[in-house]
């Protein structure tokens, strides 16, 4: 192998440039040239391709987001779209692609795979919603990110005797909002993956202020089929259900902007590292990730396949911890 590629697609996710410069600076050390693809898939298909030595990913560990840039690009989504980031990877005699990014990122790494290019994924993605990693590259921050905004809520929510919605990220899925709600000790994790209607957590806010709390923290999941905006109209009109008076706050992109904690910048550069040595034995049409603590690599056919499951333990600590 002489030459490969790297891209970064998706919601961009603390710690993609770690990754992407532990992907140049071990590829260069295995003797391959490294080209950088602009705006993920979407730079594929523009020929959007930029060399990348040691010294062009220098000082950017440190940073949040991606200098590659990324993309979601329904172009590639179809048939045409993938022959022609083929036809593109060919032109630049890539011979093989590091794809960093999450759930629909992957997916199409795979459907590359199929067309038969060696490419391998590195898990990257806030929702932690990919099967294949116990954790991807930019939860941590995100979680660090959230927890931050939980304590400063708590401190205002405590002086006015309040109840507070705070929505986190994650898509259609609650292991964000999971993590949170029991880092930032939440009286109560609203995710997708448990049906809850508005009368029980009313319930649930309701006991809080009869327990004595000086606050309830409801952690919500964006994809939740009651979302903070809607909780909020609800507990308008059934304030005196609940004693506490209900104030929410949508914390969104805040999450995805952070520079990189220690974890992230690990993480990313050892999966960086895994990505070059594992195309280097020639094995890929795979995914790297984390499982039971172990940097390991998931078939990329497995990861387009299975939905990650919610950590049951987990949902069950966090009822326990809330009383
Ligand atoms: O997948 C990461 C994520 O931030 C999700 O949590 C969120 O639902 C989505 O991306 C937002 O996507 P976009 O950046 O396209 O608005």
């Amino acid at each position: 192998m002489k030459r490969i590629g790297v891209l970064t697609s998706g919601g961009d996710a603390p710690g993609m440039n770690a990754a992407i410069r532990a992907v140049v600076r071990t590829g260069i050390d295995n003797g391959w040239e490294v080209y950088g693809i602009r705006r993920g898939y979407s730079g594929l298909l523009d020929e959007d391709v930029v060399p990348l030595g040691a010294r062009d990913v220098g000082g950017i560990i440190q940073r949040g987001g991606t200098v590659l840039g990324s993309a979601r690009s329904p172009e590639f989504m179809t048939k045409e779209g993938r022959q022609k980031a083929l036809q593109t990877l060919d032109n630049h005699q890539i011979e093989a692609l590091v794809i960093i990014g999450g759930n629909g990122s992957q997916k199409g790494a795979h459907a590359l795979s199929q067309m038969g290019f060696p490419v391998v994924g590195i898990a990257s993605t806030i929702d932690n919603d990919l099967f294949g990693s116990e954790i991807s590259i930019g939860v941590d921050t995100a979680l660090d990110v959230a927890l931050v905004a939980i304590d400063r809520i708590k401190v205002t929510a405590s002086s006015h005797r309040r109840a507070f919605a705070v929505e986190v990220m994650g898509r259609d899925t609650g292991h964000l909002a999971l993590a949170a709600g029991i880092a930032g000790g939440a009286e109560h994790i609203v995710i997708p993956e448990v049906e809850t209607d508005p009368e029980d957590l009313a319930a649930v806010i309701r006991s809080a202020y009869e327990r004595g709390k000086p606050h309830a923290i409801l952690v919500v999941a964006e994809g939740a089929r009651y979302n903070a905006r809607e909780l909020e109209r609800y507990f308008v009109e059934h304030h005196e259900q609940v004693g506490f008076q209900l104030r929410i706050t949508i914390l969104g992109y805040v999450q995805r902007g952070g520079a990189p904690g220690a974890y992230d910048r690990l993480l990313a550069s050892r999966f960086g590292a895994v990505a070059t040595e594992r195309l280097a034995r020639g094995e890929h049409g795979t995914l790297i990730g984390l499982v039971n603590g172990r940097v390991t690599t998931t078939p990329l056919s497995e990861v387009a396949a299975n939905k990650k499951p919610l950590d049951h333990e987990l949902l069950k600590l966090a009822h326990i911890l809330a009383r």
